[in-house]
C-alpha cells in the first residue's frame, strides 16, 4: 500500500513500475556501448528472447480460503537464514551501471539495505574487498572466473574468504566469450578497453605474472589471466580451493549435476548465462526441474529471463532453491542509482509477496510443481 498511499499524498513514482518502462529507461540512461553489453546476448538472441518466454508457458493455479494473510519468504541456503529466495546474479559490468563508475559499491550497498545478496562478478571495477565492506549483515558470496594461473585462481579464493564472503561461484560457461553480434559490430568489448579488472589487478600474485605486468598492455592483461577451460578432472582442485560452500554455475544438464554433486560441491546454480553465451540452446527454465532432479536435495540457485516477483514464484515452484537476476537490477542501477537497484528489488519481492497471497501459496514449501499448470501460448 505504500505506492497508493503516497499517491493520496500527491507522490507518485518516480522509478518504473514495470519491465517495458524499466528496460525503456535503461536504455536511456546508459551509454550506448554499456546498453549493448548488457542488453545483448549471443547470436540473434533467441535464447535470450526465450529465457523470458518460458515463463509464460507455466501458470500458478490459485487456491482459495487458505488464509494466506501473513506468508514467509525466508530460506535456508548454505546455512544462512536468507529472508528471501532472491539473489543478485553476478554482472561483470555492474560498475559501469552506474553514473560514478562504481556500481559494485552501490550494488554490495543495495544488499545491505535489502537482506538479497551479491553475488560479486571477478570482473569489478572495486576490488572484492571495498564491495564486501558494504555488505552489512547481508550474506554475500563471489563468483570466480578461474584464471589459467592457479596460484592466482587460490589467491583470489583466498581474498574472498578473508573479505568474508560466504561462498564461491565458480562459472563453467564463460571461458571464452560468446558471439555477441551487438558488440562485435562496435568492437565492444569492457574489459579489452581495460575496464573491470580490479581484482585482478590487485591481486599479489597478478603482479608475478607474464606476460601481464604493463598496466597499459589490457589485452595482454585480459589474455594472460582469462579464459581456463576447466574439465571434471580439475573439479577436486576447485573443491581443495576452500572450505567455504561451492557451488558450479552454468550447469543444466542432469549428468553434469550428478557428477557435480559426486564430486562434493554444495550448490548448483542452473543458469544459461541470460542467453548471452550460446544461442539456439533451450531456455534455462526448461532445464531447470531436470536439474533440481539429479541435484537430489542439493540446493539449486537459477537465474536467466526472471523479469517480474510472478516469475520468482515460478521458479521457486520448479524447485530453484534460490532465484537469481541479472539484467533487471542492473537497469535499476543505471536509471535510479543505488535507489533505483533497491526500487528493483523491492518491487520484485512484492510482487511475488503478494502472487503467493492471491494465489494461496503462503509458504515456500507450499509451491511445488503441482502449483503448475502449463498454458498454452497466449
Ligand atoms: C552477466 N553474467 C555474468 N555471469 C557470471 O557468472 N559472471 C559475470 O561476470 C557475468 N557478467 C554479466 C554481465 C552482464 C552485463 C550480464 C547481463 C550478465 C550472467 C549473469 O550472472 C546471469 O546469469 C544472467 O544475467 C541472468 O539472466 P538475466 O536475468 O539477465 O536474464
Amino acid at each position: 500500500f505504500e505506492i497508493y498511499l503516497n499517491g493520496l499524498r500527491g507522490v507518485t513514482p518516480t522509478l518504473p513500475m514495470d519491465w517495458a518502462s524499466l528496460e525503456q529507461r535503461a536504455q536511456a540512461a546508459m551509454p550506448a556501448s554499456v546498453w549493448s553489453y548488457v542488453a545483448g546476448g549471443a547470436g540473434d538472441e533467441h535464447t535470450q528472447r526465450a529465457n523470458v518466454r518460458a515463463f509464460e508457458r507455466y501458470g500458478l493455479m490459485p487456491r482459495m480460503l487458505v488464509g494466506a494473510a501473513r506468508r514467509d519468504l525466508s530460506v535456508d541456503l548454505f546455512g544462512l537464514r536468507l529472508e528471501s529466495p532472491l539473489f543478485m546474479a553476478p554482472v561483470g559490468v555492474i560498475g559501469l551501471c552506474a553514473q560514478d563508475g562504481h556500481g559494485d559499491l552501490a550494488t554490495a550497498r543495495a544488499a545491505a539495505r535489502t537482506g538479497v545478496p551479491m553475488v560479486a562478478s571477478t570482473l569489478s571495477v572495486d576490488p572484492m574487498e571495498d564491495v564486501a565492506a558494504e555488505f552489512g549483515d547481508t550474506p554475500g558470496f563471489f563468483q570466480l572466473y578461474t584464471p589459467t594461473d592457479r596460484e592466482l585462481a587460490e589467491s583470489l579464493v583466498k581474498r574472498a574468504e578473508a573479505a568474508g564472503f560466504k561462498g564461491i561461484v565458480v562459472t563453467l560457461d564463460t571461458w571464452v566469450t560468446g558471439w555477441r553480434p551487438r558488440d562485435l559490430s562496435t568492437s565492444n568489448f569492457p574489459q579489452l578497453r581495460g575496464h573491470c579488472l580490479a581484482n585482478y589487478t590487485s591481486d599479489p600474485r597478478f603482479r608475478e605474472l607474464q606476460p601481464s605486468t604493463d598496466p597499459q598492455d589490457v589485452v595482454g592483461t585480459w589474455a594472460g589471466v582469462f579464459g581456463n577451460p576447466l574439465t571434471w578432472d580439475d573439479l577436486p582442485w576447485l573443491r581443495s580451493l576452500t572450505e567455504l560452500p561451492l557451488i558450479l554455475k552454468g550447469l543444466c544438464h542432469p549428468e553434469d549435476v550428478r557428477r557435480a554433486r559426486d564430486g562434493g560441491v554444495d550448490g548448483i546454480y542452473c543458469s544459461n548465462h541470460g542467453g548471452r553465451q550460446a544461442n539456439g540452446g533451450l531456455p534455462a527454465l526448461d532445464a531447470l526441474p531436470g536439474v533440481v532432479e539429479a541435484a537430489d536435495g542439493l540446493p539449486v540457485l537459477f537465474d536467466s529471463g526472471v523479469r517480474s516477483g510472478a516469475d520468482v514464484v515460478k521458479a521457486l515452484a520448479l524447485g530453484a532453491t534460490a532465484v537469481g537476476v541479472g539484467r533487471p537490477y542492473a537497469y535499476g542501477l543505471a536509471v535510479g542509482g543505488e535507489d533505483g537497484l533497491v526500487h528493483v528489488l523491492r518491487s520484485l519481492l512484492a510482487e511475488a509477496d503478494l502472487t503467493m497471497a492471491v494465489d494461496g501459496y503462503p509458504t515456500l514449501a507450499d509451491l511445488t510443481p503441482e502449483s503448475l499448470v502449463t498454458v498454452p501460448r497466449a
